[in-house]
């Protein structure tokens, strides 16, 4: 089956996909991931990208509907993990329309709820290696040597938008741009929510349970 999970900034997206890839088989589509990359590479996307997200605001529908559609042709019959998008509800619309072009569909819609409060702590702690992308917590998941990615040996570095100017902002952006798809998914019927705090395995093992259904 492929799944969708969204929430806001910090709740675990990211943390959570990495697990299902790697004991599930899932591939993940993240459009932070591919954005990322593409700033990295210096690509005419990258650059352009690259001024939305240090602010902490959204890069445009159009750009990452593409991206997306994109991603999910490379697949072929693999299932697969959104994450991050959609983010807006034209984003969810295009999906569909993506989803219906390609005979496919999304089971659960996941919702990672995660209150504000711990959403701060969780972002301004991430810290992400340079090299491979591995995402660590100060305190939550630290690496074994301060700044050094015990996957790879690579750097490990705070994100432009985990400076607590950008993180408000993004968390601006997500109540009144993506807040919506809780509504749009309940209204599709795919909607199931997940309490995002606890351990990594405990949150893990609540998607776990979702989507053996
Ligand atoms: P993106 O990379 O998607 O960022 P995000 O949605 O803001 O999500 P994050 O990556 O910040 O958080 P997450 O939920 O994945 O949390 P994580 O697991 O890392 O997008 C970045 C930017 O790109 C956007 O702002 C926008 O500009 C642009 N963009 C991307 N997609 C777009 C779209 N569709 N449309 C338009 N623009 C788009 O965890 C965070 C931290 O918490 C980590 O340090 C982790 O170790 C820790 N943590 C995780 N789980 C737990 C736990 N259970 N307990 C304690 N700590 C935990």
């Amino acid at each position: 089956m492929n799944i969708l999970l969204f929430g806001p900034p910090g709740a675990g997206k990211g943390t959570q996909s990495a697990l299902l890839v790697e004991k599930d088989g899932y591939a993940h589509i993240s459009t932070g991931d591919i954005l990322r990359a593409a700033i990295k590479n210096e690509t005419p996307l990258g650059l352009e990208a690259k001024k939305q997200i240090d602010k902490g605001e959204l890069v445009p529908d159009e750009v990452v509907t593409g991206l997306v559609d994109e991603a999910i042709s490379s697949l072929g019959q693999q299932p697969f993990i959104l994450d991050g998008f959609p983010r807006t509800v034209v984003q969810a619309e295009n999906l569909d329309e993506i989803l219906k072009n390609k005979d496919k569909k999304i089971s659960k819609a996941i919702f990672l709820d995660v209150d504000t409060n711990f959403l701060v702590k969780r972002l301004s702690g991430r810290r992400v290696c340079k090299s491979c992308g591995a995402s660590y917590h100060v305190d939550a998941s630290p690496t074994k040597v301060e700044g050094i990615c015990d996957k790879c040996s690579g750097q490990t570095y705070q994100r432009t938008d985990d400076e607590p100017s950008a993180i408000n902002k993004r968390l601006e952006v997500y109540e009144q741009q993506t807040s919506p798809l809780k509504s749009y998914y309940i209204e599709v019927g795919n909607f199931v929510k997940v309490d995002g705090l606890g351990s990594f395995p405990e949150v893990y093992g609540r998607i776990k349970e979702l989507i053996e259904v």
